[in-house]
């Protein structure tokens, strides 16, 4: 007779038995998995659980501070937030080509969660929201890589840690099913997919302060008015991307000369096809005209439609 509650009893001992008086460290991201994680294992062991949440700069608007408020203040967990922000961005200096930018963020996290998880002492454990699914994935490996999928979270394998994996014999619905359960926000728990490289891969081409604020702020909005619609349950992925491109507008008696925005919105079941979502004309008239009356420095907003194969989901 398997129930929710009768998992969470389960695993609470389990993990109980395991850490005994130890101490655990679970890298946070906001994501839907390690979210579950730190809640699970914090109800089981309380302040034997220290969070880490890596702010690099390349999050949406809000998140961060959705991300405080969450665990510090709803579930009173020990979260310590590191502020890495100019180290990400001095990294990514430069850079243009979108495997490089992955590989650079991926990296910096392994060495910012190093450096930072020495400085804690008496560490034993390491949690981590692997699922079902992601086991069997790696087990797989294609044989061509379209995109190296760096998933930032991925932690050096000679870490001096010994893993705890609460999830890893539940899919996808089971860990939403899980969150709702142990009292995680629905905007936590139905939070949609979102690349370990962040906005790092929406702001194409080099990344800067200046686009990171725009694709942040735009997409800010897009989120607002999908929600709005009650389209965000089904949508699968929402977001702008800022293309590296400007162009000329009209506003008011002057000409601009500036920034587009590009809208993608797919429904999927896995993210290995997509198809363009079907967003009614009055949403998408909505959003462009928020996004250019609101966001300074874009004068056009265009809209993806295309499928996966041949486009791929992000534009990166
Ligand atoms: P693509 O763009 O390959 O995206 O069609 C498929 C799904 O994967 C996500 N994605 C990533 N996730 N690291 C991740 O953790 C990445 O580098 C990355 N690139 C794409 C994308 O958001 C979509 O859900």
């Amino acid at each position: 007779d398997w129930s929710m509650a009768n998992f969470i009893e389960i695993e609470i001992e389990k993990i109980r038995a395991q850490v005994g008086d130890k101490q655990v460290l679970c890298a946070l991201s906001g994501g839907v998995d390690s979210s579950v994680v730190a809640v699970l294992i914090h109800k089981a062991i309380g302040d034997q659980l220290t969070c880490m949440f890596v702010d690099h700069n390349l999050n949406r608007k809000g998140e961060v501070e959705q991300v405080m408020k969450t665990f510090t203040e709803d579930f009173d967990m020990n979260l310590i937030k590191i502020d890495a922000r100019d180290r990400f961005m001095n990294k990514l200096k430069g850079v243009s080509d979108p495997e490089q930018k992955r590989k650079i963020i991926g990296n910096e996290f392994i060495y910012v969660f190093d450096e930072e998880s020495a400085k804690l002492k008496d560490m034993d454990f390491l949690a981590q929201g692997t699922l079902y699914t992601d086991i069997i994935e790696s087990g797989t490996a294609t044989a061509q890589t379209i995109k190296s999928h760096h998933n930032v979270g991925g932690l050096p394998e000679d870490m001096k840690f010994e893993l705890i994996e609460p999830l890893n014999t539940l899919f996808k619905d089971e860990v939403r099913a899980l969150g709702l359960e142990l009292g995680l926000p629905e905007a936590v728990v139905w939070r949609q997919p979102f690349p370990g490289p962040g906005l790092g891969i929406r702001v194409l081409g080099e990344v800067t302060e200046e686009k990171l604020e725009i694709v942040r702020d735009a997409d800010f909005i897009l989120r607002e008015e999908i929600k709005k619609a009650g389209l965000d349950r089904d949508i699968w992925q929402y977001f702008c991307v800022l293309p590296d491109i400007r162009s000329v507008g009209v506003m008011g008696d002057g000409r601009t000369y500036d920034y587009a925005i590009g809208i993608r919105g797919v429904t999927s079941i896995d993210g290995m096809t997509s198809d363009w979502a079907r967003i009614p004309y009055d949403v998408l008239e909505k959003i462009s005209v928020r996004i250019v009356n609101e966001v300074d420095h874009v004068n056009r907003v265009l809209y993806d439609i295309t499928s996966k194969p041949p486009a791929t989901i992000e534009w990166e």
